[in-house]
């Protein structure tokens, strides 16, 4: 009987020395799939180019070669080959699909030439005090992205469709009764904000950012329901909030800076809390039971792009400490990321 063909998984869980193979291979996957997005090859064979010859015309690419690449993805089971050199897109290969349920296309992209260039300098920071991305353009990754409009609308979009996986939970753990006005910081495109906006009728939000970023999320505020209870304010979280709220909610801020920079952003919110006021943090919290699944990697990744890290409880109690608070509460959430509450010393 004929051996029935395996697939990445197959591999990636059997013998010691294939498990090695699965794991070198991840680079040369992660392309693959980059390929299939940036092309949009997932999108012209869900819209009907299914053979390989009809998708090599349209995109200018070598036939066999492109079969080639088509064969990988087949073997991570984003594709299927049905008929001879003719391929459909799987449930899994459907997520990949720009404009798709929780789709990760954005992601894709945002792990593409900024992210591999990033990386190839990992051995690099472990002997400079720089992230990956600034020993490769010599310029950090929020100040390159104010330069690159486009990479910046996907890097938002990414970031969006990250969070959107988690958002729906987050508003339901939160204790908000006795809150009544919320700021989000470092608040993106918004959709977080305005998650917990609909999801509680008494609150009234601003969302904060920087300019260029605000502007953005202006227009797509424009089509939210509950648009005239929240406001939207640029600024730089380095300085002096502009206003008071009950209650801050940062989401992937903390772990993109130093100890030292993190303290200063976290006393500026607290800064800008009313009496009894609280701060949620969005983060993954590399702690036991409560670390989330992709926890070091992106711990990794944040060295990689921004110089920061992940945290420990005692290391993020360190820095509570020196911005005048304590953690009060904290739990995973969806095993992707942490809900942290801190309040006031
Ligand atoms: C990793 S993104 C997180 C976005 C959003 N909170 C989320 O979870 O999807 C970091 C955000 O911090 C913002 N940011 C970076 N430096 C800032 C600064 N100095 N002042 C205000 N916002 C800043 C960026 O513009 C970006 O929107």
């Amino acid at each position: 009987m004929q051996k029935s063909q395996q697939n990445f998984f197959d591999i990636y869980s059997s013998t010691d020395e294939l498990k090695i193979h699965g794991m070198l291979s991840a680079s040369l996957n992660s392309k693959c799939i980059q390929i299939g997005v940036k092309y949009g090859i997932f999108s012209l064979i869900h819209s009907g180019t299914e053979n390989t010859k009809d998708l090599a015309k349209k995109l200018g690419f070598i036939p066999d070669r492109l079969y080639r690449v088509l064969k990988n993805l087949e073997h991570l089971t984003v594709i299927k080959e049905t008929n001879e050199h003719c391929f459909k897109l799987t449930a899994l290969g459907e997520k990949l699909l720009p404009d798709s349920k929780g789709s990760l296309a954005n992601l894709t992209m945002l792990w593409s030439d900024e992210f591999q260039n990033a990386t190839n300098n990992l051995d690099n920071t472990l002997k400079i005090e720089k992230s990956g991305f600034e020993i490769a353009y010599n310029d950090n990754l929020y100040s390159y992205l104010q330069k690159n409009p486009k990479i910046a609308e996907n890097f938002d979009l990414a970031m969006r469709g990250l969070s959107e996986y988690f958002n729906n939970e987050i508003p339901n753990e939160m204790d908000l009764k006795s809150v009544e006005s919320i700021a989000d910081i470092g608040g993106g495109s918004g959709a977080t904000l305005r998650n917990i906006i609909a999801h509680h009728s008494h609150l009234k939000g601003i969302l904060f950012d920087q300019k260029s970023v605000i502007d953005k999320a202006m227009n797509e505020m424009e089509h939210f329901q509950h648009k005239n209870r929240v406001d939207l304010v640029h600024g730089d979280f380095f300085k002096p909030l502009p206003f008071k709220v009950d209650c801050i909610i940062m989401s992937n801020i903390i772990h993109n800076w130093s100890d030292e920079k993190a303290t200063q952003i976290l006393l500026n919110c607290r800064n800008a809390l009313n009496e009894n006021g609280k701060i949620y943090l969005v983060e993954a919290a590399l702690e036991g039971s409560i670390e989330p699944i992709m926890g070091r990697s992106m711990d990794l990744t944040m060295l990689l792009m921004t110089s920061g890290k992940e945290r420990t409880f005692n290391e993020f109690d360190k820095v509570f400490h020196s911005a005048g608070l304590k953690r009060v509460n904290a739990k995973n959430i969806l095993n992707m990321t942490c809900l942290i509450e801190v309040k006031s010393i």
